[in-house]
């Protein structure tokens, strides 16, 4: 029966009810929908990443920008793999590439808190990215402050947003300082660096961890939901000659780029006698996209600032907890007796383990043709 013929056959106070009956419906759906639209919204991960791009900084930023599931909120960038100055040019360049002028790319620091900048052209290339030459960036740097960027962001939208570093971590450190609050208002922060199974830049230390040791031991202690994505777990990504393959498939301004850098790094990887380049940055982005790629039991992790041989290593403990021990005085002299365990509050979840292909066949499917 059609709407009109029901009205028809219907009193005047059948009919208002009936009325009154269908503008609630409408109401409810709107409603509904609202809330559904926004709970929709909600599960795409607002994200910072701080990065200092360099060749896998530069794949973490564009499988992040090809996502999903990410909303990438702003770009900061850091010293490390290449100058301040060089990797806000890369930063640049990137979004534009990427047609993202709308995401502010905000230079930070200049160099570590308490030492000199080391650079790595040596892996990275001269210019960080390769030594591939892209276009001059059609977007223009924001003028604020990395650090005041991300208390800005993080203040506006409390709980929401996700940090990821992927580079020396002096620009959160920078933050945490100026503004300690923001430790209870970032939703969680996932870091490429540190390792719990030896270093790349020494036999201990991993190199974002190395180049600020003080920033890092900072943004570990900060009391925030805080995921490590280390060295030991990035070398089970290994982008090899299968990966560029498929990637040499499909074109696009991103797929062809990405595919640049790739073939760059499995060449340096094949030089160096392995079968494939490390995923170090992008995992930390596919963490953020899918954390079930990834096994990361609690842990606590300190970083050692101090050590003759061991300055930026990430120090874990795997079972939470310290032996007591306790000073006695005994007649053939003092000494120290272990009288029991105490426990060690855990810090952060420390990823041990990767579903290595499920990530790399992820990487691939979003950067192809883009
Ligand atoms: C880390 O160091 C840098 O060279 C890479 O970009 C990555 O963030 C790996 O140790
Ligand atoms: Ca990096």
């Amino acid at each position: 029966m059609r709407i009109s013929s029901a009205f028809a056959s219907q009193s005047a106070a059948e009919r208002v009810s009936l009325r009154i009956r269908l503008f609630v419906g409408l109401l409810l759906c709107a409603v509904f929908g609202l809330s559904f639209a926004a709970s929709s919204r909600g599960a795409v991960r607002q994200v910072i990443i701080d990065t200092d791009p360099g060749t896998d900084d530069a794949m973490a930023i564009m499988l992040a920008l090809t996502s999903p599931e990410l909303d990438v909120r702003a770009i900061t960038v850091v010293p490390g793999n290449v100058t301040a100055a060089q990797g806000l040019e890369n930063a640049l360049r990137m979004v534009s590439l990427a047609d993202r002028c709308d995401i502010p790319v905000a230079g930070g620091a200049q160099h570590p808190l308490f030492q000199k900048l080391v650079t790595a052209e040596f892996w990275h290339g001269k210019n960080g990215l390769a030594n591939i030459e892209l276009p001059h960036s059609k977007c223009k740097a924001d003028p604020r402050f990395g650090p005041d960027l991300i208390i800005e962001l993080v203040r506006a939208h409390p709980h929401e947003i996700t940090l990821v570093p992927v580079g020396p971590l002096t620009n959160i450190a920078l933050a945490l300082q100026k503004d300690p609050s923001i430790a209870s208002l970032v939703k969680e922060v996932i870091i490429m660096g540190g390792s719990i199974k030896g270093g790349n830049v020494n036999a201990a230390a991993e190199a974002n961890i190395y180049n600020d040791p003080e920033a890092a031991q900072i943004v570990f202690q900060a009391g925030w939901p805080l995921t490590m994505v280390g060295l030991d777990v990035g070398d089970k990504t290994l982008f090899g000659r299968k990966q560029l393959e498929q990637l040499g498939q499909t074109h696009g301004a991103i797929n062809d780029f990405i595919y640049g850098v790739a073939k760059f790094l499995v060449e340096l990887s094949e030089k160096y006698g392995d079968t494939g380049s490390p995923m170090y940055d992008p995992l930390a982005v596919g963490v953020a996209i899918d954390a079930t790629l990834v096994t990361a039991p609690l842990m606590h992790v300190d970083v050692e600032t101090r050590g003759e041989f061991t300055r930026g290593e990430t120090v874990a403990n795997r079972r939470n907890e310290i032996e007591r021990n306790v000073l006695r005085h005994f007649p053939e002299g003092d000494r120290y007796v272990i009288e029991g365990l105490d426990h060690v509050t855990p810090n952060a979840k420390v990823c041990i383990d990767v579903q290595a292909d499920k990530f790399l066949q992820l990487f691939v499917s979003r950067i192809q043709g883009k």
